[in-house]
């Protein structure tokens, strides 16, 4: 609604000036709710301010019918709208739109998203965690801005580490025992290679030549990579399962082996790479040089990538394509960007990184390597039984609690992730993420909760509501909020920051507990009580959305 308002308002000044001008919304509610800056408007027609505000204040006035007052102070038109009229007609957007509300109709362009993206035969780290959840929630932010999505898993089946998990399972590989649980026993064939590998350094050799003969398609090798493959997906399958999360495609790097070549003479026809001691590189006047082809004739993650890259453009035709990968690849997607430029295409702009922090343990990094071995899944089940112990102790007599506690313990985690700026490294303990209180991914599902109770068996007359208690300041700030998710939103996409997103629903949530306390919502007065009803459903329906574009259920009941 207001945002309409600020439209005519813009519309109606360009038409007579000719001139754009932005309508703000001060941040101080004393200042009104919007504020026009004439200064553009005085610099173009070159007459005295005073004048020029005069004019468009009446200008506004006569045809802006939710204007209630309006005020000129130094540059500034202020303007006072009618909260009732407003209000009312934010509530029934809200609440006639549902779930629906803020999304756009389809714009016809593509949106590429590659994340997740484990390594297989290594453990489904929790930087990939990261990754899955920040894309997931990406893609479906984009997907309610009118976007089409392409979800890419880019496996990570395709490199040295296949040598390795090959020579490890030729040698100490026992069929059996993968047979029976094929993560745990592909993950310790993989920390036995490494430590073999440091009393016996050849065999970093042997893993080079067992992946070149896979690169080369050797069919003994290909069938144990095929084997590796697919056992080692089930541990991802299971996360993903958990999550929700879905992918239109697990076009992973191996996918690009026989795809690298037009590049690479692309490259050299461009003469934009030289020989170094045999090898293939790119230089550039100021990143380091990216290696293209080894001496052995083998292939890299920036061949693969790049492969990658101009497949999707022909295929997708995207008209962004976003790389959810951790902090530490910074420079690899800056390379990929100044490749692409160097080669002489116009799309290195619609090239994203969408890079990530570190979890820490007291201020250290988590690993998924030798030694503390974190697995992704136990400490999702973690979170789970966590939920459970709490919902134990505060409604013991809930029905479904183990469904409930699935709900709450992944809301814990997904919450505490995204609502952390993503390029920052985050504090990880779960035991604080998951109390229904403070900041946390339950406190928002309890507030929705709360509210799905008071709502419980109640009617809501929306033809018999109380205009006038929508001016007092409680009732305002929540539309206020109501309103501004349609921003939040657009900002969340335009800076690929879902914490936007939670940090407003945060506010929402606080907000809602502040009205609850505040005022009586289920009152005598049935006009009242129809309209404190109709808002606290629209709270409702924006926070099951939002959390619903983070990637979390809402529960009815905790
Ligand atoms: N598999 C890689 C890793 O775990 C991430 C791949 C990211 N995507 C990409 N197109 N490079 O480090």
């Amino acid at each position: 609604m207001i945002n309409n308002i600020k439209e005519n308002i813009k519309k109606l000044i360009d038409d007579k000036y000719e001139v754009k001008v932005v309508v703000e919304e001060p941040k101080d509610i004393k200042m009104g709710d919007l504020a026009i800056p004439v200064f553009p408007i005085v610099k173009k027609l070159h007459r005295p301010l005073p004048e020029i505000a005069n004019e468009v204040a009446l200008l506004i006035k006569d045809n802006i019918s939710e204007v209630k007052e309006l005020k000129v102070v130094g540059g500034f038109v202020n303007l006072i709208l009618s909260k009732e009229e407003m209000s009312k007609n934010i509530i029934l957007e809200v609440l006639n739109n549902g779930s629906n509300y803020a999304s756009k109709d389809k714009n016809h362009e593509v949106v590429c998203l590659d994340y997740s993206s484990p390594n297989i035969a290594k453990s489904f780290s929790i930087g990939h965690l990261r990754s899955t959840i920040i894309g997931n929630s990406l893609k479906l932010i984009y997907q309610k801005l009118g976007y089409d999505t392409v979800s890419i898993n880019y496996l990570g089946d395709w490199g040295t580490q296949f040598g390795k998990m090959i020579v490890a399972y030729l040698k100490w590989g026992d069929k059996e025992k993968i047979k029976n649980d094929p993560i745990n026993e592909m993950t310790s064939l993989y920390v036995k290679f490494h430590e073999e590998a440091k009393k016996d350094p050849s065999l970093e050799d042997e893993a080079r030549q067992a992946f070149r003969k896979c690169e080369l398609g050797d069919p003994k090798y290909l069938e144990l990579w095929r084997y590796i493959r697919e056992e080692s997906l089930k541990e991802s399958a299971q996360i993903y399962d958990l999550l929700g999360v879905t992918f239109d495609s697990y076009n992973g790097e191996a996918f690009y082996n026989d795809k690298m070549d037009p590049i690479i003479r692309e490259l050299e026809a461009k003469k934009l790479v030289e020989l170094d001691d045999n090898a293939l590189i790119v230089r550039f006047a100021d990143l380091p040089p990216a290696l293209i082809k080894r001496s052995d004739g083998g292939s890299l993650y920036m061949t693969r990538d790049l492969a990658a890259l101009f497949y999707r453009k022909k295929e997708y035709n995207f008209s962004k394509i976003l790389y959810v990968v951790g902090n530490e690849q910074k420079l690899h997607f800056e390379q990929i960007k100044r490749i692409v430029s160097m080669l002489g295409y116009d799309f290195a702009d619609e090239i994203y990184h969408i890079g990530f922090g570190l979890y820490l343990t007291n201020g250290k990094k988590m690993s998924t390597r030798s030694g503390g071995v974190v697995k992704l899944y136990d400490v999702l089940m973690k979170a789970i039984s966590l939920a459970k112990e709490e919902i134990e102790l505060k409604n013991k007599n809930l029905a479904n609690k183990d469904e409930i506690a699935k709900k709450v313990g992944l809301a814990s985690v997904l919450y505490n992730d995204l609502k952390n700026q993503r390029e920052l490294d985050i504090e990880f303990d779960l035991n604080s993420c998951v109390k229904f209180e403070g900041n946390t991914g339950p406190y928002l599902l309890y507030s929705g909760v709360r509210i799905a109770s008071i709502l419980k068996d109640k009617e809501i007359d929306l033809n018999n509501l109380d205009l006038e208690v929508l001016n007092k300041d409680i009732y305002y700030e929540i539309v206020r909020l109501l309103n501004g998710f349609k921003v939040v939103l657009e900002k969340s996409a335009t800076d690929f920051a879902p914490s936007h997103i939670a940090k407003y629903l945060y506010t929402l949530a606080t907000t809602f507990n502040k009205f609850y306390a505040l005022e009586k919502i289920n009152c005598e007065d049935i006009k009242i009580r129809n309209t404190n009803l109709a808002l606290i459903k629209a709270i409702r329906i924006i926070l099951n959305e939002g959390l619903r574009l983070l990637g979390i259920d809402y529960v009815n009941e905790m």
